[in-house]
C-alpha cells in the first residue's frame, strides 16, 4: 500500500505537529535534523510527511497530491477550497481581529468609505460583508500593522496571538472576528478511498491529545 502524504506546514506548527506525532508513539527521529529535505518518510505511521508553506497545504490537499495537512484555520478560511476539516489540533491559537490605531474610532458614523489592509482579504471581505459595512480592502503581504502608521489604511484586519507587535506600534484591538487554530484537514476523495487508514491515524493523534 502507498504511503499516506501528509502535507505539513513548515515552522511553528511543524515543531508542535511533530510533538504530537512523537506523543502517539510515533518515530519522529526524521524530523530532528532533516537539513534541505522537503519530503520525510515516516514508515511506522504508514505516511511520508511534505514540508510546505501553509497557503501550499491547502492547494496540495484540496488537488489530492496530499491526503492529509496540517494547517492554520486562518490559511483555510482565506483560501475557501472543499476540504474535510477533521480535527482542531488545539494548538496555533491566536484570532483575528480589527485592530486601528489608538483613539481612533473605526466605526465612528458618517465617516468616509473605510480601508482596511490585511494579508487575508477574503477573511477581511467576507467579515465587513457580514458587518453590511461597504470597505475597500487592500491586500498586503507581511507586516500590515505598517498600513495604518503610513496613512494606508484605517485599520489591519490580522492574526492577534500576544497582542505585543500591536502595542509596540501603537495599534489596539476595535473587534475581535474569530479564533484560529491548527486544524487537520483530509482530501475529499481520500476520505473515501482510505478511510480506514486515516480514522486509525487519528484514533492514534486524538488518543494522543487526550492522553
Ligand atoms: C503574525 C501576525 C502579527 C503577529 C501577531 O505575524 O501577522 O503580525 O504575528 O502576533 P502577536 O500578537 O503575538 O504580536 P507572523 O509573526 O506570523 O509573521 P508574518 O508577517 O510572516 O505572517
Amino acid at each position: 500500500m502507498n504511503p499516506l502524504v501528509i502535507a505539513l506546514t513548515k515552522g511553528r506548527l511543524q515543531k508542535k505537529t511533530v510533538e504530537l506525532f512523537e506523543k502517539a508513539g510515533f518515530d519522529c527521529a526524521v524530523f530532528s535534523d532533516p537539513g534541505r529535505k522537503l519530503v520525510l518518510e515516516m514508515p511506522d505511521a504508514g505516511a511520508k510527511v511534505v514540508l510546505a508553506k501553509a497557503a501550499d497545504v491547502v492547494t496540495y490537499v484540496d488537488h489530492g497530491v496530499c491526503d492529509i495537512g496540517v494547517v492554520g484555520k486562518d490559511t483555510i478560511l482565506e483560501a475557501g477550497r472543499s476540504l474535510y476539516e477533521v480535527m482542531d489540533l488545539g494548538f496555533g491559537k491566536c484570532r483575528f481581529a480589527l485592530a486601528v490605531k489608538e483613539g481612533e474610532d473605526f466605526f465612528a458614523p458618517g465617516k468616509y468609505r473605510r480601508r482596511v489592509a490585511s494579508k487575508y482579504p477574503a477573511v477581511a471581505a467576507r467579515y465587513f460583508l457580514e458587518q453590511r459595512m461597504d470597505v475597500e480592502i487592500i491586500k498586503i503581504e507581511g507586516s500590515v500593522e505598517l498600513a495604518p502608521l503610513l496613512g494606508l489604511a484605517d485599520g489591519i484586519v490580522d492574526l492577534v496571538e500576544t497582542g505585543q507587535t500591536l502595542r509596540e506600534n501603537g495599534l489596539v484591538i476595535a473587534r475581535d472576528i474569530l479564533p484560529v487554530s491548527a486544524r487537520m484537514v483530509v482530501n475529499l476523495a481520500s476520505m473515501k478511498m482510505r478511510k480506514q487508514e486515516i480514522l486509525n491515524l487519528l484514533d492514534r493523534l486524538k488518543g494522543a491529545m487526550e492522553g
